[in-house]
């Protein structure tokens, strides 16, 4: 995944293993988004739940289930596969979560910047 103008959101050990932390909005760097890490690697992805456009978490950094193999939103309790943020089970089977271009880069984790 290509990412030209970088922001940095963080370092990667500063998301817990196996789980998710919430970023933004930093008007003019960013927009609202979460990272959920696995290992060595994240995924990133818009604060938004597709169903309604609505923010999927319900309390600061919740994005997964109660076993931590999906997201999950807090809404209607749409469930998403972490690695494409396709939903799985839910009032919005099919669509997914809009990915954030990213990469990690010596330990530290970009995205795209805003504008
Ligand atoms: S708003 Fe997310 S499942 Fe309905």
């Amino acid at each position: 995944m290509s990412v030209t103008a970088r922001a940095a959101l963080c370092r990667l050990e500063e998301i817990e293993e196996g789980g998710a932390r919430e970023f933004g909005p930093e008007p003019g760097r960013f927009l609202s988004m979460f990272a959920v890490r696995r290992g060595d690697t994240v995924v990133v992805y818009e604060k938004c739940c597709p169903h309604l456009g609505v923010p999927l978490n319900w309390a600061p950094d919740r994005f997964l289930d109660a076993r931590r193999r999906h997201i999950l939103c807090g809404t209607h309790g749409a469930l998403f596969r972490v690695e494409d943020g396709v939903c799985v089970r839910g009032p919005c089977v099919g669509a997914a979560l809009t990915p954030v271009p990213h990469r990690v880069e010596n330990g530290v984790v970009l995205v795209a910047q805003e504008g």
